[in-house]
């Protein structure tokens, strides 16, 4: 088929599942073929063997994250593998790393652990913006740990990397900062289709949906951390707030794009 063809039957495919249809056929295309955007446009004329397109088609049809498809996502305009052991980067994310950064302004040589690591976007880009920070990273989840691991590799970034429930297996160190974008979900809630593929692992975090936050919480106070950052759920402010009102901390919320509460900073005085 010409690829212009090609193009227009995927396109309507999936019309119904995507917002940005177009794009996402190009996107696959480009990926397919191993060919840039700027080749696809200009070659619409060229014939193409379509068959093993329309498998990656099939997926998206079935509300596959094209993320998932293409091994790739982007966090803070660099380019990240992942694969379904890992949460797909999401733009919020970005304002977590913002927050770090503005507390390390002025800091010497910040130790920063990284609770709940995923595919390493969070401490890769903190080693990025704040290159002589000594930066570990944990999981509970070999397989994340592995794809951290290759993004680190990737991006040339020297990261500690630790496999373990919490802080339960790292070396005792003294950190000056705590930082989490921990699974916050309430393990009975709904979730769209899209979500589905993503690993229960990182989306749940309990009965209710706070309690490995109030886990990092007690972490940070047992470990006297000076600073904490956690990215939450917007509707978990309250709960936060409930959970700290005796411990004596400091606690500034941050808003998302949207203007939703979504995470916070506790400063030890
Ligand atoms: C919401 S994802 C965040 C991933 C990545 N930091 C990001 O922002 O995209 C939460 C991560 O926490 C990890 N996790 C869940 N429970 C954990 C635990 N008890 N100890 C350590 N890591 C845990 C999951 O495997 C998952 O990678």
């Amino acid at each position: 088929m010409l690829v212009r063809d090609v193009l227009i039957e995927a396109t309507r495919r999936i019309k119904s599942i995507s917002d940005i249809p177009n794009k996402e056929a190009r996107i696959l295309l480009s990926f397919y073929l191993k060919k840039d955007q700027i080749w696809i446009i200009t070659h619409d004329n060229e014939n193409i063997e379509e068959e093993g397109y329309f498998e990656l088609i099939k997926r998206r049809e079935k509300n596959e994250p094209i993320e998932y498809i293409t091994n790739s996502a982007n966090f803070y305009g660099k380019e990240f593998y992942v694969d379904s052991n890992v949460l797909i980067p999401r733009p919020e994310t970005e304002l977590l790393v913002d927050q770090v950064v503005s507390i390390c302004r002025g800091m010497k040589r910040p130790r920063i652990v990284e609770i709940g690591t995923g595919s390493g976007i969070v401490s890769i880009m903190l080693k990025y913006l704040i290159p002589d920070a000594e930066v570990t990273a944990i999981d509970i989840s070999e397989e994340a740990l592995n794809i951290a691991k290759d993004n680190a590799i990737k991006h040339n970034q020297k990261i500690e990397f630790i496999c373990s429930d919490l802080c339960e297996n790292y070396v005792e160190k003294n950190f000056d900062i705590l930082v989490s974008n921990p699974p916050y979900i309430a393990n009975d809630e709904v979730l769209d289709i899209g979500l589905s593929y993503e690993p229960s692992l990182a989306l749940y975090g309990g009965g209710i949906g706070d309690e490995i936050l109030r886990k990092i919480i007690d972490i940070y106070q047992e470990k006297n951390i000076k600073y904490l950052a956690c990215e939450m759920g917007y509707d978990q402010k309250e709960k936060i707030d409930n959970y700290i009102e005796n411990l004596a901390l400091h606690v500034e919320y941050y808003k998302d794009l949207s203007n939703l509460d979504r995470g916070f900073v506790i400063e030890r005085s």
